[in-house]
């Protein structure tokens, strides 16, 4: 009898007979040989049937097989003598069909985004998704690793709240029986508390923002890791910023090499990325902006004379107005002035002490230099940009009062939270890193989209 197997488990059965249960990805005829290619959620191997090999019965449910149609397959396993590539030669009786899938929607020809985030569903069976949210499944694991191999608690932070963490433009509110509630744009204030009960935390949960605009890096619910830590300052923040870096990339290169391939990730870029990273103060960001700028659209007007398509287009000439104004100390980066300031270096970038007119209402003041707070911002290289934003928190209680009524914030929603400056108030502070950036720069991929399985934005949420 043939072993049950699954494909990632194939280099140990050389020689013997298995049989595999899957799907068929693709296939290719000739008179006397049918190549299968199977998948079974572990990978991809090529069966190969041929006409003297197996009976007639078995070579006809070869032929009748279309693609994703469900069966299991039995033959002898050989390896390439060369490559580590492994093949399946097909035995007598060796096809049992399950399902003959008709017309299925996604061919192997080229299909254009819309229809695929249509047929997301089925969309995710294909090689570049399932790299993807495999590339994905290891980024949130070695997160948590890191978290947990540092002695941090976990600590779920809930979904409807009083709040506004981050301003109350972008909030989605519910009805909560007689009243409304919000859904959580970030964990952040309720992982204080933890962290003044725990010392050091992690909230990791879904957040969501109700933004309006189309952006390939703006989606309207992501995954959210924000660490908090009490006794902890600007600079101890950014170090912990800079191990987190390091240890994800480390252990995305370790184990997802075949993947980072399949996706043609420049995979040297990742390996040559050294500590420490840069840091750099606003005001130097915004000097180094403003001289880089007049370079970067000529060579925006560059590629857009080269640009054929009607999407690359539209980006390249809302990115070349964009940058068409001098940047002025007070203003918050967008994503072509990130671009540019990312590209000039070969690792990522701690933007630090932004004006405190743009950050959110907890971000505690710089005591030497009262125009900016204790932000920090990390921007991943490449032009990728921002992935993670954090920053020491106000400790003092009048201050954070003020910063409240400022705000225009309900003061009764916030009187838990002012309690841990009542109650042994101390320098504390933490972050927040988006799981679907962070996975859009480590694969290099263009769109966040394409880093969740079922992306949220303004225009979809289907399926
Ligand atoms: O900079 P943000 O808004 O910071 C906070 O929410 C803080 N409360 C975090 C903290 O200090 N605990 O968001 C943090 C990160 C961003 O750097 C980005 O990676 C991600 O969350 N993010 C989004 N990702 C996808 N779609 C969106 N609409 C996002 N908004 C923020």
């Amino acid at each position: 009898m043939p072993i049950k197997t699954t494909i990632d488990k194939i280099p140990q059965f050389v020689d013997q007979e298995v049989t595999l249960s899957g799907w068929l990805y693709n296939k290719r005829e000739s008179k006397k040989l049918k190549f299968l290619e199977i998948r079974d959620g572990m990978g991809i191997i090529q069966a190969i049937v041929g006409i003297n090999d197996v009976d007639d019965n078995t070579w006809e449910q070869a032929g009748s097989l279309t693609q994703e149609s469900s069966l299991h397959i039995s033959g002898r396993i050989s390896k390439h003598p060369k490559k580590d590539e492994y093949e399946l030669q097909v035995m007598p009786g060796g096809i049992d069909i399950v399902q003959i899938s008709v017309d299925y929607p996604i061919t192997p020809k080229e299909h254009g985004s819309g229809f695929l985030f249509q047929n997301r569903h089925l969309w995710l069976r294909s090689k570049r998704p399932w790299a993807l949210m495999r590339i994905r499944s290891e980024v949130i694991h070695a997160i948590r690793t890191f978290f947990y191999e540092d002695g941090y608690i976990t600590f779920d932070a809930p979904i409807f709240t009083p709040n506004a963490c981050e301003g109350t433009t972008d909030l989605f509110e519910v009805p909560y029986f007689d009243s409304v509630a919000y859904l959580s744009q970030s964990g952040q204030l309720y992982g204080e508390t933890g962290a003044m009960s725990h010392r050091k935390i992690v909230v990791f949960g879904p957040s969501f923002r109700a933004e309006k605009s189309k952006t390939r890096r703006h989606l309207t619910e992501f995954w959210h890791i924000e660490p908090e830590i009490a006794w902890f300052n600007i600079n101890d923040n950014m170090e912990l910023m800079e191990r987190l870096t390091m240890f994800v990339i480390e252990w995305v290169l370790r184990k997802c090499r075949p993947e980072l391939e399949l996706l043609e990730r420049d995979i040297k870029f990742l390996e040559n990325i050294k500590t420490p990273f840069i840091r750099l103060h606003y005001d130097d960001a915004v000097n180094q902006l403003n001289e880089l700028k007049p370079d970067r659209i000529k060579e925006l007007k560059k590629e857009l004379k080269a640009a054929t398509d009607e999407t690359l287009q539209a980006e390249l000439k809302r990115e070349i107005e964009e940058l068409g104004t001098d940047f002025k100390w007070g203003g918050d980066f967008g994503a072509p002035d990130e671009g540019i300031l990312t590209r000039q270096y070969d690792r990522p970038i701690f933007v630090h002490r932004f004006p405190r007119g743009i950050k959110a209402f907890y971000m505690a003041p710089d005591p030497e230099d009262e125009r900016v707070s204790l932000s920090i911002d990390m921007l991943a290289p490449e032009g990728y940009g921002e992935i993670i934003g954090g920053g020491q928190r106000a400790e003092d209680y009048d201050y954070l009062v003020a910063q409240i009524k400022k705000h225009n914030l309900p003061m009764e929603a916030y009187q838990w939270y002012l309690d841990l400056r009542k109650y042994g108030t101390n320098p504390h502070g933490g972050f927040g890193l988006g799981v679907e950036r962070t996975v859009a720069w480590l694969a290099g991929v263009h769109s966040i989209r394409e880093c969740i399985p079922y992306p949220r934005t303004i225009d979809r949420v289907y399926p």
